[in-house]
C-alpha cells in the first residue's frame, strides 16, 4: 500500500509545472509616458483617436508599448474576438475575428505562446486545438452567460432522455459540455453543420434563441435548451421598429443570438464578422445599427468610410473584464493558464475539429 506521504509526492512530482516555472517571470516595466513611447505609439493612436481623447492617451500608450514588445519577446500571438475594446482591436492584437475565425486562426499560428483576448470558452476552444501550447487568458473570470447555462451533466441526461438524437453544441460552453457532443457549431455555421447531420431530430444547444432562429432555416426538428446571451436577449423588434420608423432606410444587421422576433425586423442576421462585412459593404451615407455588443461598432467605424452606425449600446460585461493591464501582466507572469483534463480535451477536441473541419457549402 502507498503511504499518503508518498502518494502526495508523487503528485507533486507529476504535476506539470506552470507556466511562469517553464517560461520564467518578468519584472513589470516601468509605465512612464516617455518621448520614446509617445513617438512609437503614435500610428496606433491614430486608429483609436475617435474613441480615445488625447488626454487619455499618455495612460494607455505605455501598456501598448509595452505588450507589444514583451508579445515578440515571449513569441507569443494575441488572438482578440471582435467585442474587445478598440485599444486592444486595434493596438495589441495580432488576429482580431468571430469565434470561428479565432478558432481556425488559432490552429495556424506558429507562436507556442497564444493569450487569448476574449471570453474563457474561447481561450479553451483554442488550447483544445493546440494542445501543446501554452494558452493564457487575462481573466480567467471572463466568463458568459450561455456556457453558464449548462452542465456535462446536463448534457448527458439530455442524452439518456433522447437516446439517438445527435447533440451540436454551440461553441459557447465549457469543454465540459463540448466533450459530451457530437459536434459544435458556431454562429457563422450553425444552420450548416445542423444539416450535415444524418437525423430529422437534432439538439442545438444551449443557446435557445439562436436554436430558434436555426430552426427556421431547416427541415429538421431542432430541440433546444433555454440559454441565453445576457447582451441579446436585451434587445426588442418594438425598439428596432422605432429606428426604423424614424428612418425607413437605416439597415439593420442583428446577432443570430438575439429573439427571433428581432432577427425577423433585421435587414441581415449573422455572426460578427458576417455584420462587420455586411456594414462594411454600406455605400458612404447609409446608417446603421448593428444590434449587438458596442464595442464592435467603435472598432469598425473607421474604417467603414462614410457609413453612420448608430449603437443601442449593451455591453457584455465578461468581454470587458480584459483589460491592457492585464494583458501586460499576462505576458510578465504567464497568467492566466489554461488547462484541460486530457480526458476531457480528447472527448472536446473531438466535437470542434468536426467543426473546423466540415467544408464550406
Ligand atoms: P461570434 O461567433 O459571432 O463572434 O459570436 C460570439 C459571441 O459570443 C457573440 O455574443
Ligand atoms: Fe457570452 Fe453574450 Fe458575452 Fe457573447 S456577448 S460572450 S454570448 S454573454
Amino acid at each position: 500500500m502507498v503511504s499518503t506521504t508518498t502518494a502526495s509526492a508523487e503528485k507533486k512530482k507529476a504535476a506539470k509545472p506552470s507556466a511562469a516555472e517553464r517560461f520564467g517571470i518578468l519584472e513589470m516595466p516601468d509605465l512612464t509616458y516617455t518621448k520614446a513611447i509617445a513617438r512609437e505609439t503614435a500610428p496606433l493612436y491614430e486608429k483609436v483617436k475617435h474613441h480615445i481623447p488625447e488626454i487619455e492617451w499618455p495612460v494607455h500608450a505605455p501598456y501598448v508599448y509595452w505588450i507589444n514588445r514583451l508579445k515578440k519577446e515571449r513569441g507569443a500571438v494575441i488572438l482578440a474576438h471582435n467585442y474587445q475594446t478598440p485599444e486592444i482591436y486595434h493596438c495589441v492584437s495580432d488576429i482580431a475575428g468571430d469565434s470561428l475565425q479565432l478558432a481556425r486562426e488559432a490552429t495556424l499560428v506558429d507562436e507556442d505562446i497564444i493569450v487569448q483576448c476574449g471570453v474563457h470558452f474561447m481561450a479553451e476552444t483554442s488550447k483544445l486545438l493546440n494542445p501543446h501550447k501554452t494558452v493564457l487568458i487575462p481573466d480567467v473570470k471572463a466568463g458568459c452567460s450561455l456556457s453558464e447555462s449548462i452542465t456535462g451533466e446536463d448534457v448527458r441526461l439530455l442524452k439518456q432522455a433522447y437516446p439517438g438524437v445527435p447533440v451540436v453544441t454551440y461553441v459557447n460552453t465549457s469543454a465540459d459540455v463540448k466533450a459530451e457532443t457530437d459536434i459544435c457549431c458556431t454562429s457563422s455555421n450553425a444552420v450548416r453543420v445542423v444539416e450535415s447531420l444524418d437525423s430529422d431530430t437534432v439538439f442545438c444547444i444551449p443557446d435557445e434563441y439562436l436554436a430558434m432562429n436555426v430552426q427556421k432555416q431547416t427541415k429538421k426538428k431542432i430541440l433546444t435548451w433555454k440559454g441565453h446571451c445576457e447582451v441579446h436577449e436585451r434587445f426588442t423588434a418594438e425598439e428596432l421598429l422605432a429606428y426604423k420608423e424614424a428612418d425607413p432606410a437605416i439597415q439593420i444587421i442583428a446577432h443570430p443570438e438575439c429573439h427571433p422576433s428581432v432577427v425577423k425586423v433585421a435587414d441581415y442576421a449573422g455572426s460578427t464578422s458576417g455584420m462587420i462585412e455586411y456594414a462594411m459593404n454600406q455605400k458612404p451615407g447609409s446608417k446603421v445599427l448593428l444590434v449587438t455588443e458596442c464595442s464592435m461598432a467603435s472598432n469598425i467605424e473607421k474604417e467603414a468610410k462614410g457609413v453612420e452606425f448608430i449603437k443601442p449600446c449593451n455591453l457584455c460585461p465578461h468581454m470587458k473584464r480584459i483589460t491592457l493591464p492585464k494583458i501586460l501582466e499576462s505576458l510578465v507572469y504567464m497568467k492566466q493558464e489554461v488547462d484541460i483534463d486530457p480526458a476531457i480535451a480528447k472527448k472536446a477536441r473531438r466535437a470542434v475539429e468536426r467543426m473546423v473541419n466540415l467544408k464550406p457549402n
